[in-house]
């Protein structure tokens, strides 16, 4: 049975080859001071940049930039941009790349009228802002965080060895993306097929959750079985407008909130693998995929039921005359194949870790309760253990 909830998603799309005619609907709306925010140089190379800046031009813009927001944005880093912020007077702050940038974008805009220390404020105290926010937007250029159409925001202390996601509310969503599929064509395949995988774990860590019969279970089977048929296509020829552009509009789906109304979610996935992050700093999907069928067979048990209908439904597993452990295994077994198909990364070792990091990555792992299985300490050790 569905729970009560209140949805709104307030970001407007532009999505498709003329989606940039939206920034220059959009820019108009905003005060003259933008603040644009980009990674390490990507969109210079592949012509974005040159776009975005002559739309800012075009509308006549007072451009700061803040470059270098690098993969796993850092809390020095979100310092260092609150202060570029705050010199800028931005009225508008746009974020040009993936999900890092976009989420560090976020992070700032609620920190620039704040006198408190994010870090602890946000990702330490998860408070919800009291302060002026500065509104944000995004060109997306790689595709798996959804964080273009949520309120998500990851943000990474290697000092205290963490990384911690605040989801913010809706005030600091952005107030609208800019979705070209065609921007994401020069990702190197590593990245690529890293932003494959979150999106399917954003979708897995809302499905195996709950016993109860609810609409967004169905809509999420559909959104795994299209990333199911498309990856491999985009893998094999990644200008494939088709299957990167409903790549892209997956992704976005996956993670805007729709699909967690009314029911519950686990997470814990997430976060597992934002502890082998905050450890060894790796891709973000990569995380994901190396600990994701440890943990899955291991909670398996719990949730037997899902899972059955998770091979059956997403994976095609014909159930006739098998055990539902059978079926279920046997669904689990079809998605490793597929990870491995795509060239994921399997285990931890291959990310840095080693057998002696793993206390460190418990003591890291933050621990959800609504999954099937509410781990305790011993198990995530196993876990990472089974994951090496
Ligand atoms: O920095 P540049 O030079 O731009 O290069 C980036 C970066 O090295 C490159 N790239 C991006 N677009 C490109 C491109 N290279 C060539 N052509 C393009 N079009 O790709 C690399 C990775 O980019 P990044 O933004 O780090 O990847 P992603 O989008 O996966 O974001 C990862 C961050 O998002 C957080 C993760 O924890 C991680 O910190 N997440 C945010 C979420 C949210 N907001 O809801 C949820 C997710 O679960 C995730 O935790
Ligand atoms: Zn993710």
């Amino acid at each position: 049975m569905l729970g009560n909830f209140s949805y709104c998603n307030p970001t407007r799309l532009y999505f498709g080859k003329d989606a940039m005619k939206g920034l220059e609907e959009e820019l108009p709306k905003y005060g003259k001071n933008v603040l644009l925010v980009y990674g390490g140089g990507s969109i210079k190379k592949n012509g974005i940049y040159a776009q975005v800046k002559a739309a800012l031009e075009k509308c006549g813009k007072n451009v700061f930039e803040d470059a270098g927001v690098m993969p796993n944005p850092t809390v020095e880093k979100l310092y260092e941009g609150v202060e570029r912020a705050r010199a800028a007077k931005a009225d508008l702050i746009l974020a040009v790349g993936g999900g890092s940038v976009c989420d560090y974008a976020k992070a700032v805009s609620v920190s620039v009228h704040c006198d408190e220390d994010p870090w602890e404020k946000y990702y330490i105290r998860f408070e919800e802002p009291t302060c002026e926010i500065v509104p944000v937007a995004c060109v997306l250029t790689m595709v798996g965080t959804g964080s273009e159409m949520n309120g998500g925001s990851v943000i990474t202390n290697h000092a205290q060895k963490l990384k911690i996601g605040h989801v913010f509310g809706t005030e600091v969503f952005p107030k609208f993306s800019v979705l070209n599929p065609e921007f994401t064509f020069t990702l190197p395949e590593y990245q690529m097929i890293a932003g494959f995988y979150d999106i399917m774990s954003h979708i897995l860590e809302q499905y195996f959750s709950g016993t109860d019969d609810n609409t967004s279970d169905y809509i999420m089977e559909g959104l795994l079985r299209s990333l199911i048929h498309s990856a491999p296509i985009a893998k094999k020829n990644p200008t494939d407008y088709e299957a990167r552009s409903n790549i892209m509009w997956t992704a976005t789906w996956a993670l805007n909130t729709l699909v967690a109304m009314g029911k519950d979610t686990d997470w814990e996935v997430h976060m597992l693998g934002q502890a082998v992050g905050a450890h060894t700093d790796a891709t973000h999907g990569m995380t994901l995929a190396a600990v994701s069928m440890a943990y899955y067979r291991y909670i398996m048990p719990y949730g037997l039921a899902k899972f059955r209908r998770y091979a059956v439904n997403v994976w095609g597993v014909d159930p006739e005359g098998k055990t539902d452990e059978a079926v279920a295994a046997e669904g689990l077994d079809r998605m490793e194949a597929w990870m491995k198909s795509l060239g994921l990364v399997m285990n931890l070792t291959d990310l840095g870790v080693k057998e002696d990091m793993i206390d460190g990555l418990v003591k890291s792992t933050l621990v959800m309760e609504g999954g099937y299985k509410v781990l305790t300490p011993e198990e995530i050790a196993r876990i990472f253990r089974a994951s090496l």
